[in-house]
């Protein structure tokens, strides 16, 4: 496996199975490039990312190489939360629908939320696991909100109601789920 910045035994078997499967290329897909005001913070968070050892600053460097070339865009529905959240959030799938890769076994995406901002609850069959490249904190289930920093992992079960908020500093993630079967 290639290596990785932290390891979370309850994700090992999640991630291992990504790995498999993405080892198996699928087809290109045709994203027109998306972007929005909050992308403009990506250079530095990325910056930061990059003087963490070296799997942590790879995954900035690819980041940085992939960001211009993904669709960013609010999340469905974020009108809802407020103009804050609708001008300060931005996802964008790098494999699965809508991604440079579309495929439906495996979806991974990145999320970028700006500080003092709060990701609504949600949930989805789909386990999954975030990998954190900022600051950023989250919650799942009845649980205390945990942040693991810079290189750590989150990992959420099938179904299990979970969130994000930030503070002082903005939110960089990945989050890879695995949808085959
Ligand atoms: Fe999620």
């Amino acid at each position: 496996m290639t290596e990785r910045a932290a390891s979370l035994p309850a994700a090992d078997a999640l991630i291992r199975r990504i790995f498999q499967a993405l080892a198996k290329p699928g087809p290109s897909g045709d994203v027109a490039p998306e972007t929005v005001p909050v992308c403009d913070m990506l250079p530095e968070i990325l910056f930061y990312a990059s003087l963490e050892p070296p799997p942590m600053a790879r995954l900035a460097a690819s980041v940085a190489s992939l960001a211009p070339r993904l669709a960013w865009r609010p999340r469905p529905g974020a009108e809802k939360e407020g103009a804050a959240f609708l001008a300060g959030h931005a996802n964008a799938y790098v494999v699965g629908p809508g991604g440079l890769e579309p495929r439906d076994d495996v979806f991974v995406g990145i999320s970028l939320m700006a500080p003092g901002l709060r990701y609504p609850d949600h949930d989805h069959p789909p386990e999954e696991v975030y990998i954190s490249l900022a600051g950023g904190e989250w919650k799942k289930g009845d649980e205390d909100w945990q942040a693991p920093g810079i290189g750590g992992l989150v990992h959420n079960p099938p179904g299990i109601v979970h969130a994000m908020r930030t503070k002082d500093e903005p939110l960089l993630a990945i989050w890879c789920l695995w949808a085959g079967s």
